[in-house]
């Protein structure tokens, strides 16, 4: 049977006290949105339908950015008169034909499995219910079951007698059914209850009435979690982390401490990687064998090869590095840089759109933007490229066993030959040939006994003459 995802979000949040939309709150860097419609795509949907209302226009845009590729449509619901109206608003957008899964927008953690297993059983022209047992049910929906344990209705706890507060089974508000059964059911709403509003639970008892089968899909507690506030923000956040950091652990990565690691995206890790606490990964991250990650890094969208170590407090973004190499402590890999095998990279090193050959080394506060340099190369401490004059950027181009001496300016465009070799402090600007020293600086004058303008001044004493 085809299916059709309703995702209900048109909800304004006022917990979170936020001008940003609930749904666009973040867990493990991605909206919460956007996690339910990751996981709605594992059943390959034919329609993903977001019903919207409390900032539609921000929602459907960040959201189709998000999932360009997704059969997504937005459907906006000016009123929120209840989970029901909200359902109905989707039906008017959809065919007759499907089976209809309803999630929620703010609900992130459910598992593909339980919503395959609800899937199942509303393709089979049965109602699947998505319920969980709650220790403290507080205010959501309780379920009904008859003597012979089949589900009967879902009580809203503002409806419910004390015996029915009682119920520790809940509604976790995920459904999926016939759309035809649907349709019938929602037009036979009415807002007699508590809250005076269309109740999208009050199909369940119809659903009995009309003798088709109600069937309870059980889910750990931690996947209906739905975000209210800020504080069940932060809770869902750690569960994700948990079982972020729990799939690492799986792969055979080191975690000093699981607690203490962040996945905001995807991490794909070889074996024997050793990840030291307060570490961060954003997007696609991918780790080789026997990568070490030190305190405090961060990792953002890159790719580090086999025993590349990466020592605490470097921030790698957007770089392809090779195996064996060495990074930080305290250095910043920017954007497009390619580090080739044995790279090493020291501390306060600042790279950007630069390839280094193998073996090259740039051991001490260093900036390399916009550079090429071959392999076996010596960049000196301070050695900078002078890359942008306010309007263009310039290229640095070095070939092997280059020897950048310390505090070297290179103001590109440079082209460096194999084994040229720059003075200390020189300022090069265009070419140095193979095998050339490239001297580049003023030439020192001692001007001797020279009287300090302090001195003149009577506010210091006479300098100690050199006595030996
Ligand atoms: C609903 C269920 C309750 C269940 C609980 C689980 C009903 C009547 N009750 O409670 O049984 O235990 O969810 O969290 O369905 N929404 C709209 N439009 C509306 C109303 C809600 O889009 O008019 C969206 C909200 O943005 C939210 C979701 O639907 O994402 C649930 O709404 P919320 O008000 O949080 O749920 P309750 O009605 O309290
Ligand atoms: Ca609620």
């Amino acid at each position: 049977m085809n299916l059709d995802v309703v995702i209900l979000a048109a909800g304004k949040g006022t917990r979170m006290r936020s001008d940003l939309p609930k749904v666009l709150h973040k867990v493990g860097g991605k909206a919460l949105l956007s996690h339910v419609i990751d996981t709605a795509l594992t059943l390959t949907p034919r329609t993903i339908t977001v019903v919207v209302g409390h900032e539609a226009d921000q929602v459907e845009t960040a959201t189709r950015q998000a999932h360009p590729q997704a059969p997504l449509q937005f459907v906006v619901q000016e009123q929120q008169l209840g989970t029901g109206h909200a359902v109905q608003q989707a039906m008017q957008a959809l065919g007759d034909d499907g089976c209809v899964l309803v999630l929620y927008g703010d609900v992130p953690l459910v598992a593909p499995a339980t919503l395959e297993a609800a899937t199942a059983a509303g393709s089979a022209d049965t109602v699947g219910l998505v319920t969980a047992q709650f220790d403290d049910p507080a205010q959501l929906g309780r379920i009904v079951r008859n003597e012979a344990g089949d589900i009967q209705e879902i009580v809203e706890y503002k409806d419910a007698d004390e015996a029915q507060r009682g119920i520790r089974e809940i509604n976790s508000g995920i459904l999926a059914l016939p759309a035809t059964r649907l349709n019938g059911w929602l037009a036979n709403l009415s807002t007699d209850n508590a809250q005076g509003e269309l109740y999208l639970t009050d199909i369940i008892a119809m659903a009995v009435a009309d003798a088709v089968s109600v069937q309870g899909i059980a889910a750990a507690q931690t996947e209906v979690i739905g975000i209210n506030d800020r504080a069940q923000l932060a809770e869902v956040e750690r569960l994700y982390q948990r079982a972020r950091t729990q799939a690492l652990m799986a792969a055979g990565v080191t975690l000093a401490d699981p607690a203490r690691v962040d996945i905001r995206g995807t991490v794909n890790a070889g074996q024997d990687c050793f990840v030291d606490i307060n570490v961060v990964f954003e997007g696609e991250v991918t780790l080789g064998n026997g990568v070490t990650i030190g305190p405090g890094a961060v990792i953002i969208d890159s790719v580090l090869g086999d025993d590349t170590e990466v020592k605490a407090h470097t921030v790698v973004e957007g770089a392809t590095v090779a195996g064996r190499c060495a990074l930080g402590p305290f250095a910043r890999i920017r954007p497009a840089t390619v580090l080739d095998e044995g790279v090493k990279i020291g501390n306060f090193v600042e790279t950007k759109k630069s390839h280094l050959g193998p073996g090259t080394k740039a051991s001490h506060l260093a900036y390399l933007g916009d550079a090429t340099f071959g392999a076996e190369c010596n960049i000196g401490a301070g050695a900078i490229t002078a890359n942008y004059d306010g309007v263009n950027k310039f290229e640095t181009r070095a070939g092997d066993h280059v020897f950048v001496g310390t505090n070297v300016t290179m103001v590109a465009p440079v082209d460096l030959k194999d084994l040229a070799f720059l003075a200390a402090g020189s300022t090069v600007t265009g070419g140095v040939g193979e095998n050339d020293l490239a001297v580049a600086r003023g030439k020192q004058r001692n001007i001797p006994n020279w009287e300090r303008p302090d001195q003149k001044a009577g506010k210091a004493p006479p300098l100690k003459k050199n006595e030996d």
